[in-house]
């Protein structure tokens, strides 16, 4: 998938042109390019205002995301076995992903992107078939999960 989503990327012009302005509100916007009944696929560009970090949040599906204008910092999270705490997790790691490059998720990841640097980041991502109730919000302070 990570190489087809690279043709798709460095061929088509028509993807560089359909960024989402971020909203004044909210510093992101996404805007869904692929829609089928039957196939589930989250198909769609995302935009994140400098220093505007998403929430905390899982895919349940895997999911590959490609940077196509400045920088995005993605933070890393796994659930931690805590009989009190089901919803507690901890943060494993952070990658930067600069504009070019491509980033491929499991299932299982739990991620937080933040836009570093002084220009917004505008990346295509692409998601699997999403179950419903597989999605989540994390909290790390109540170590709860809501539904997203
Ligand atoms: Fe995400």
């Amino acid at each position: 998938m990570r190489m087809r989503v690279r043709q798709l990327v460095i061929n088509s012009y028509w993807l560089h042109t359909q960024y989402p302005e971020p909203s004044p509100k909210t510093g992101m916007a996404t805007r869904t390019l692929y829609n089928e009944i039957g196939y589930p696929l989250t198909v769609q560009t995302a935009t994140f205002a400098p220093n505007v970090s998403s929430n905390i949040h899982n895919h349940g599906t895997w999911g590959v995301v490609a940077v196509l204008k400045g920088r995005e910092k993605h933070t890393f999270w796994k659930r931690v076995d805590d009989p009190q705490f089901p919803n507690k997790i901890e943060m494993v790691g952070e990658k930067i992903i600069k504009a070019g490059e491509i980033i491929s998720f499991t299932p299982h990841a739990i991620h937080q992107v933040t836009a570093i640097g002084n220009e917004p980041a505008f990346s295509f991502t692409m998601y699997g078939d999403t179950q419903p109730r597989s999605r989540f919000i994390f909290d790390t302070t109540k170590h709860t999960a809501k539904p997203f």
